[in-house]
């Protein structure tokens, strides 16, 4: 997820553009560029301030294009930064998303004579469009045939020097909106830098492909026809904007799962053959294939993803695997023999018992490992290899859409490890597939939050949860505690179901609801029980189920559905709905669940 701004207009566009950027430095803040035409691209490292320091000169230029990179392909350096030009420094482009085919595309273009200044997979596009320009297309003609070349996910700015009024922007599964003005127009990746210049907006679709000058704005698809994209008249305020007319950034988060799910996805299953394709690991391919013990370290809601990879890598990959408490192993003597890996895994990359576990793990001669969102972070670097979750800057305190990302990525790599030992082809095609149909499993979870939110209701009074579940639902319990002490500062406690009758059914009574995490598995009738003895008690029941499973309400209370998965993946979809369960109880008090109490995003200090 990255920022994009465009400015055509009749007024001087640097401001503009800088205001415009520094409103979206939520999407990213790794590195930022500005192309103006008339003027050589400025680009830095860090976010608005760092390039307002570098912009010295007086510019005149009344239009122009500008970007926060939130890194995927390439380090986020200077040069990595975006915009990203043709050989002959006439077309510039901006991008937010992914070209998954830009490999390919980078060696026909290198061998027929262009050069590459990055690492990027945006810079291709450039190329392909300056060749396009010299086979005689027009500057649109250009960018369509362009685009046509294109496979991955984009929202498009490209300037071109020879026609500096007119930008030309598209999309394909990253956000474009455009700002109709008065003798002016904009472009950006969402509504929030544009509301102070005009409340008339136009949102594309995917393959729309729009020419914008200061007065004129037209839609082409891909197709070639033109298409009516009628404009809107916005009426959110420009906080409602950031958080794309959510009220929270932890909805917003949340409601983002799906993409989520795809980006860890992208290009990175070979379905025939039922593989993962890990780019990030082959580097260490060899080593991986001696490991005998995986350790994994992680915090909070980290530390339970890496639960769950337990799970998923014993069962799928059989390697033995522990996981620990990042500040626990980072101060006691692990035993660490020649054949362990240590996997962290961190949104941030920054949480500072993570990395110096990963640093206690180094100096024990451990191949270490990282599951890591954000590029270029510290753990990403001192890590020997690992891979990426592309799910975006994750703002809310409260990590929602990471934790789904991590799982689906901690899958990928039982599928890798699994392939390469006794997972048989059939079993990892069918992981595939599962893993395939995630996204729209979990829309049909967030299609709930409106039910799910009445459950909440109901509860509303309790000042104690308990969370239960077996097997793969079991690490679900403990987050889908954590999140709800986390957001609303009531007294939450997750357990293994099997442990109630070793203590904490002393606890239930008529006041003490407990949220039972129940899917079709094989651990079902087990579950069952326990919930029955719960009820016993006179303990509130609220499960969460299989859809079509009509025999749980009759010991529960409250039932929310999640549909049917296979029972490695039905854990994402818990996840979803515990974190809809604790968004709502805690929104509806009018508790800040984007900057809970006490809390950081970023734990860089023990
Ligand atoms: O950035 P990290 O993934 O390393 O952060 C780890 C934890 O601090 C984080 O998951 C924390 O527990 C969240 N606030 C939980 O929602």
């Amino acid at each position: 997820m990255c920022g994009i701004f465009a400015y055509t207009g009749s007024k001087k566009a640097s401001p503009i553009l800088l205001e415009g950027l520094s409103m979206l430095e939520y999407r990213g803040y790794d590195s930022a560029g500005i192309y103006m035409p008339g003027f050589d691209v400025v680009k830095t490292p860090g976010a608005v301030a760092e390039l307002t320091k570098r912009m010295t000169k007086d510019y005149s230029a009344t239009s122009g294009i500008a970007h926060l990179r939130w890194a995927t392909h390439g380090a986020p350096n200077e040069v990595n930064a975006h915009p990203h030009g043709d050989c002959d420094g006439d077309v510039f482009v901006i991008h937010n998303g992914i070209i998954e085919n830009f490999r390919e595309l980078k060696e026909e273009l290198l061998a027929g004579g262009h050069t590459f200044k990055s690492e990027t997979d945006t810079e291709v596009i450039a190329h392909l469009i300056e060749g396009a320009l010299k086979d005689k297309l027009n500057f649109e003609d250009a960018v369509i045939d362009t685009l046509k070349k294109l496979r991955g996910t984009y929202g498009l700015l490209i300037s071109y020097a020879k026609d500096p009024d007119t930008i030309i922007t598209a999309r394909m599964g990253s956000p474009v909106v455009v700002g109709l003005g008065d003798g002016e127009n904009f472009i950006a990746s969402d509504a929030t830098p544009i509301l102070k210049h005009t409340k008339q907006m136009m949102f594309l679709s995917d393959g729309d492909v729009a020419i914008i000058t200061p007065t004129t704005h037209r839609v082409r698809t891909l197709l070639e026809t033109e298409v009516d994209r009628p404009s809107e008249t916005i009426t959110w305020d420009v906080g409602e904007a950031s958080r794309g007319g959510y009220p929270h950034f932890m909805l917003k988060e949340m409601m983002e799962s799906p993409e989520v799910i795809e980006n860890a996805l992208r290009g990175r299953l070979i379905m025939e053959e039922g593989k993962a394709k890990l780019g990030g690991l082959e580097a260490v391919e060899k080593e991986l294939q001696n490991i005998d013990r995986l350790i994994i370290v992680g915090c909070g809601t980290a530390y339970y993803a890496g639960l769950i990879g337990e799970y998923l890598i014993e069962s799928l990959a059989g390697v033995p695997v522990e996981v620990e408490l990042a500040s626990e192993f980072r101060y006691r003597k692990p035993v660490i023999r020649p054949n362990t890996a240590v996997l962290a895994i961190s949104q941030s990359g920054e949480t500072l018992d993570t990395l110096e576990a990963i640093r206690e793990a180094k100096r024990h001669g451990a191949l270490t490992l990282g599951i890591v969102n954000t590029v270029g972070s510290t753990i990403a670097r001192e890590t020997d290899a690992g891979v990426y979750n592309h799910a975006g800057p994750e703002i809310g305190v409260a990590s929602t859409k990471a934790l789904v990302s991590q799982v689906v990525i901690l899958s990928l790599v039982a599928l890798f490890l699994g392939r390469t030992r006794s997972l048989s082809k059939d079993d990892g095609v069918a992981l595939a597939n599962a893993l395939k149909s995630l996204p729209e499993l979990a829309k049909k979870v967030l299609e709930q939050s409106e039910e799910i939110r009445k459950v909440a209701n109901v509860y509303k009074d309790s000042r104690d949860f308990l969370f239960i579940g077996r097997k793969f639902s079991y690490p679900a319990a403990l987050e889908g505690a954590l999140k709800l002490k986390e957001v609303s500062y009531v007294h939450a406690e997750g357990y293994g179901a099997g442990e109630m009758k070793h203590g904490p059914l002393a606890m239930i009574d008529e006041k003490f609801p407990t949220v039972a995490i129940v899917p079709q598995d094989s651990v079902y009738e087990k579950t069952v029980s326990n919930m029955i003895e719960i009820r016993t008690r006179k303990g509130s029941v609220i499960a969460i189920a299989t859809a079509g499973d009509e025999k749980i309400k009759e010991v529960s209370d409250h039932v929310i559905y999640i549909p049917k998965a296979s029972e490695e993946l039905s854990v994402v979809l818990s996840i979803i709905a515990l974190q809809l369960f604790a968004y709502h109880f805690a929104a509806d008090k009018g508790l800040n669940v984007d900057r809970p109490r006490n809390l950081a995003k970023s734990v860089t200090v023990e």
